[in-house]
């Protein structure tokens, strides 16, 4: 498989050169591969979102380098990207996006209907406010909002903050569904949730440093503080001699 994102020595400091400056990442190296479902880890201030900005090109690395694959579109979902709707309807919402990249407007709605289809979106609710719409409908509006751009790497900033456990249960089968037909998906995390469980890769950041990397796996051993609950639960009662 091939690589489509790396991440080079990359430090970055907000601020730089003020009395404020922050050093948010600190020589982080790592890669990810087509096709990957790879999960970020880290506390509270660990740089997952600094991270995330950087690879989207939202900031450029104070040192050190981010190398896409060649012609690799890098879409980002924001936390609590459903702040950011914004279109009279759902179906303009999403058409924000290709219409932007200089599609025409029939264009654009054909691929905000694929992307809203693609969620899981019924077609019901295409001309309706996306502000009228359930708190797990938005969220899947705002990726069909990124998806509409037919971007590579899908990368979501704790995409499951804030829902109930069943929006959570829908957000992972659909991230899931993506990853299976093709898309690399990036998820940033700081608490340990289901969505481990669909991982394959994963990183640990400390500190804007990069404290671990592997398989989703290996990196939930040596990091149990980050293990989805299921296995943690397993683990506890692998100790106590109950296999299950
Ligand atoms: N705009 C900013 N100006 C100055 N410092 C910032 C800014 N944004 C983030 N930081 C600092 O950079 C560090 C990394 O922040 P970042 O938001 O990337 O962490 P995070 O891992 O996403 O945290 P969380 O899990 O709370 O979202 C933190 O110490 C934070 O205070
Ligand atoms: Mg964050």
């Amino acid at each position: 498989m091939s690589e489509i994102i790396r991440f080079r020595n990359v430090t970055y400091s907000y601020s730089k050169g003020t009395p404020f400056e922050k050093k948010a990442l600190d020589d982080v190296s790592f890669s990810v591969e087509t096709g990957d479902f790879f999960g970020i880890y880290g506390l509270s201030g660990s740089g997952k979102s600094t991270l995330l900005r950087l690879a989207a090109g939202l900031a450029k690395p104070s040192s050190g380098q981010i190398i896409l694959r060649e012609n690799a579109k890098v879409g980002l979902v924001f936390q609590f990207p459903e702040n950011q709707l914004f279109g009279a309807s759902v179906i303009e919402d999403v058409m924000f996006g290709p219409s932007n990249l200089g599609l025409a407007k029939d264009n654009a709605k054909d691929r905000a209907q694929l992307a809203l289809n693609q969620v899981g979106i019924s077609e019901k609710l295409f001309d309706r406010s996306p502000f009228s719409l359930s708190g797990g409908e938005k969220r899947r509006v705002a990726i069909a909002g990124i998806l509409a751009m037919e971007t590579d790497v899908l990368m979501l900033d704790e995409p499951l903050a804030g829902l109930d456990p069943e929006g959570q249960d829908d957000l992972c089968d659909l991230l899931q569904k993506l990853n299976k037909e093709g898309r690399t998906i990036i998820v940033v995390s700081h608490e340990s949730e289901i969505l481990g469980n669909g991982c394959k890769n994963a990183a640990v950041l400390e500190a804007g440093k990069l404290k671990d990397t592997g398989s989703a796996k290996d990196v939930f051993k040596r990091n149990p503080a980050f293990a989805p609950v299921s296995s943690r639960i397993k683990s506890r009662l692998a100790c106590m001699g109950i296999d299950i």
